[in-house]
């Protein structure tokens, strides 16, 4: 290869930064701009541990992933009025408008807000508004995914779908169960939760095999009946069960910095997304939460690309592997109320 073929097949940032990309596990708090969020928390007189910005990531990344949810949980107080959510989701869209991102699919704890005593309407109509923004002014497909925290238990589970349920005329087109993998993984009723979300709908995907082992993944696919995994790691620990992810066609929400800063793996060399991939696995690359992780969506293409030798054609068919795992908006949703 002589060296204008080689820079003709460079990989850098600003390449993946011009190419539209769809991010597909991305949590709407932990994209959040740490400037609005110390704002928020002031103008709400929330004590936030964090007063300055040059602590905000190193705060969030120390730690494992039961440390993380728990910092995770101090970002809910901070929205409270419809002005809040539009201001938050506005930014958020902007700031992936910028990276190239043209679909997102953006996960709300829903539950999390409504326990806290804010109304349904201000979450709804703020958020509602911020994706016909992105919609209308930057081009931008959003599909929300609600998602609830397993640690809080069933009873949580069955708020957090009835909300996701009457969320689907502003946008809500998936259901998400997440947080830190405890035991109980395995009790029946998630089942009737996932059975009732579809009946509804709804997408469904789940966090799964992020540290848990692999019969977590295992149940999610063949007992929740979920489409998607979101980061399914552990499935490297199984070679039976990254088999029949393979041959199901089911696609992985891969999120490499996440994953290392939670210590999931030590280091991007040590991530199996390349091995899965070479086992024909279809994976996408994500960011989960990159305001808490300081990343963006195409500095983890760019992380990925680097530390296994990816080309060009490499980056560009997992790009689309994006497009193709994006969930669809449900029928009941209506843009054109915009
Ligand atoms: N909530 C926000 N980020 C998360 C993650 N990486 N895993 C589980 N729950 C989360
Ligand atoms: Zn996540």
């Amino acid at each position: 290869m002589d060296q204008t073929t080689d820079l003709d097949n460079a990989v850098s940032l600003e390449w993946i930064r011009a190419i539209p990309k769809a991010e597909l596990h991305i949590h709407l708090l932990g994209a959040i701009r740490p400037r609005t969020a110390l704002e928020l928390a002031r103008r709400h007189r929330v004590e936030f541990p964090v007063d300055s910005l040059e602590f905000w990531a190193p705060f969030f990344c120390t730690g494992n992933l039961a440390q993380f949810v728990e910092r995770f949980i101090l970002l809910f107080p901070l929205l409270r009025e419809k002005e809040d959510f539009e201001r938050v989701g506005r930014e958020v869209f902007e700031d992936l408008h910028a990276d190239g991102i043209r679909s997102v699919e953006p996960r709300i704890t829903l539950t999390s807000h409504l326990l806290r005593g804010v109304s349904e309407e201000a979450i709804g109509e703020g958020l509602a508004a911020a994706a016909c923004y992105a919609h209308e002014t930057l081009g931008m497909k959003v599909r929300w995914i609600v998602d609830f925290p397993r640690i809080l238990g069933l009873q949580v589970g069955r708020l957090a779908l009835e909300a996701a349920i009457r969320g689907i005329p502003w946008g809500v087109a998936g259901f998400d169960i997440a947080g830190y993998e405890g035991p109980g993984e395995d009790d029946p009723a998630y089942c009737a939760i996932f059975a009732r979300a579809r009946e509804a709908g709804l997408h469904l995907t789940a966090h799964a095999g992020e540290t848990g082992p692999p019969e977590h993944i295992r149940i999610a696919i063949n007992e929740w009946g979920v489409e998607r995994i979101g980061h399914g790691i552990q499935a490297s620990r199984d070679s039976d069960l990254a088999e029949e992810l393979a041959s199901r066609k089911i696609p992985l929400e891969i999120c490499p910095t996440s994953n290392i800063a939670l210590g999931a793996v030590p280091d991007i060399y040590s991530h199996p997304l390349e091995t899965f991939r070479q086992q024909s696995l279809r994976i996408t690359i994500n960011s989960d939460d990159p305001s808490l992780f300081g990343t963006t969506l195409s500095r983890e293409y760019l992380i990925a690309a680097a530390a296994f030798g990816w080309d060009r054609e490499t980056v560009l068919k997992i790009i689309e592997e994006g497009w193709l795992a994006a969930f669809p908006p449900h029928d009941l949703y209506k843009q054109s109320e915009c």
